[in-house]
């Protein structure tokens, strides 16, 4: 099959959270099982700079793309890489006036005020650059927002077109919070008929709303977890989309994320104190926790039970019941440490614990991929108590490296990982822990059953080796996303 995936974002090129994980990941599981994949990114020369020495060549194929956006025309550069340890090509849309930022898609905490231009722009490009480089996809796969006109375009405008006789269309969903809403005026930006600005389409209570328009137009639409594709057909998670949604049932599909295991694994991680398997993670995880404890000041206390976190400081990961709990949770004994960027409200509560008590609490403000690696390794527990996860990446990572995960049972959460309960530690499924209600009290109880259970030292190994012990790679979800490819293809063939 020849797939073309579309992200604005990809590791290592660049990366705001878990879509740029997966925009490497899976095309790397499908190119390995034998097809010909391409991705198609946006080039930031300023986000590049902070990778340089870790970067492959990038280099230029000589080739434009020029499109309309709205009154302007706009060219495109294609310049061309690779994801390393693969063959999979990787073509990076160079236009410095839109690209060329200290963000991708923020600045100061503030929208760029032309994203939709933006990315209208690079939907755009992402058609022109397939159809220049003759990529003559089978399969489009767009991600998110930024890519949501692709699908649209596919079907409106190229569809039949030289290069595009058999394309299929597949928009995968990996947040509903973030839907690419503009004013209605940005429609002329996108240079479609206002015939499609309707409530099926492309409008939304008004405003032109990009994410419902990959999901109206494509063939098929996967979100990032069984547990997520469920939820957000239903009006608590669906963000004013659940009628859209709803409406595609027959075509929406839930598949989870996978882990990158090149790049995550304990055993050959670069990062480490020292490396482990399953069968020497007692040792190994002891090293890593004092490195870590020294590394971010704390005492070197082996037997005080390690919590990390590693996550977007935001509503959507549970930071405000951790600041309602934060009184009880700091008379205990445990460490704790967080790395991470947000909500400035989130920011200052996390420095002012680590600032106060310093003997239990180390915070670190900003975007580190190596400690985000320690932490995983170091950490005894890792906490994530999302109020909604499409699919979340470090409970999988924390799993992989013995780290215990304690979880809301929401999303992709719910469907990694298994609550320590007698029933479940019987069966040996068990893996973390994981509870339902989103309260603060609740939150603070599971973290004192994990410490307890922390102490048992035969129950918190069985808890890390059935994690340690399972398939989380990305061969299972790249299977699934080949049958959601064929069943694309196959609705544009009848
Ligand atoms: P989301 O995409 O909603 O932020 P995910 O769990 O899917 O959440 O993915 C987050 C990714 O970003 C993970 O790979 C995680 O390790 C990484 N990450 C998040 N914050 C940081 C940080 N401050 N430093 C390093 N890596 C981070
Ligand atoms: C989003 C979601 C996260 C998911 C990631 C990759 O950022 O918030 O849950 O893991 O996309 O699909």
């Amino acid at each position: 099959m020849r797939i073309v995936i579309t992200s604005s974002e990809v590791v290592p090129f660049s990366k705001t959270g878990g879509l740029a994980d997966v925009a490497a990941a899976l095309p790397k599981a499908l190119s390995l099982v034998g097809h010909e994949v391409s991705v198609i990114a946006p080039y930031y020369p300023q986000i590049l700079q902070q990778y340089r020495g870790t970067l492959p060549a990038i280099e230029s194929t000589g080739l434009s793309v020029y499109v309309s956006v709205g009154p302007k025309q706009v060219e495109g550069r294609i310049l061309r890489s690779v994801l390393p340890g693969s063959n999979v090509q990787v073509y990076l849309i160079d236009q410095p006036i839109y690209f060329d930022r200290s963000g991708l898609y923020v600045e100061n905490d503030q929208d760029f005020r032309d994203n939709s231009e933006r990315f209208i722009f690079f939907s755009r490009a992402v058609m022109e650059a397939t159809r220049v480089l003759g990529l003559n996809p089978d399969i489009l796969h767009a991600n998110d927002w930024q890519t949501g006109l692709v699908p649209a375009l596919t079907q409106i405008e190229y569809r039949g077109k030289p290069g595009f006789a058999q394309t299929a269309s597949v928009f995968t969903i990996h947040n509903m919070a973030f839907q690419g809403q503009f004013w209605h005026w940005d429609m002329l930006l996108t240079g479609l008929d206002w015939k499609y600005f309707n409530w099926r389409q492309m409008e939304c209570y008004g405003h032109l709303n990009l994410l419902k328009t990959g999901i109206s137009f494509a063939d098929m639409v996967t979100t990032v977890s069984p547990s997520y594709s469920r939820e957000i057909q239903t009006p608590e998670f669906g963000c004013g989309l659940s009628g859209a949604l709803s409406s595609r049932h027959d075509d929406l599909f839930g598949i989870l994320n996978g882990v990158d295991t090149e790049i995550w694994n304990p055993a050959t991680d670069p990062t480490l104190a020292r490396n482990y398997s399953i069968t020497s993670r007692e040792e190994g995880k002891r090293a890593c926790k004092v490195a870590l404890q020294q590394r971010m000041g704390l005492p070197v206390r082996p037997e005080v039970m390690l919590i990390g976190s590693i996550s977007r400081m935001t509503h959507q990961k549970g930071f405000q019941l951790l600041e309602q709990c934060s009184g009880m949770l700091l008379d205990q004994e445990i460490q704790l440490i967080f790395l991470g960027s947000g909500e400035l409200r989130f920011e200052e509560m996390l420095k002012k614990m680590a600032h106060d008590h310093p003997t239990k609490v180390a915070t670190t403000i900003g975007y580190d991929e190596p400690l985000s690696h320690q932490i995983e390794a170091g950490a005894d527990a890792f906490l994530m108590p999302s109020e909604f996860e499409p699919c979340g990446l470090n409970q999988m990572y924390s799993l992989i490296y013995g780290t215990v995960p304690i979880v809301r049972a929401v999303g992709g959460l719910a469907d990694t990982v298994v609550d320590a309960s007698e029933e479940n530690l019987a069966h040996r499924s068990a893996n973390g822990f994981s509870f339902r209600e989103f309260r603060s009290d609740v939150l603070f109880w599971n973290i004192c059953r994990a410490r307890a259970m922390f102490a048992d030292k035969l129950k918190w190994s069985q808890l890390q080796q059935t994690g340690m012990g399972q398939d989380l790679s990305w061969k299972h979800s790249a299977n699934q996303y080949l049958q959601v490819y064929e069943r694309a293809i196959h609705k544009q063939s009848v």
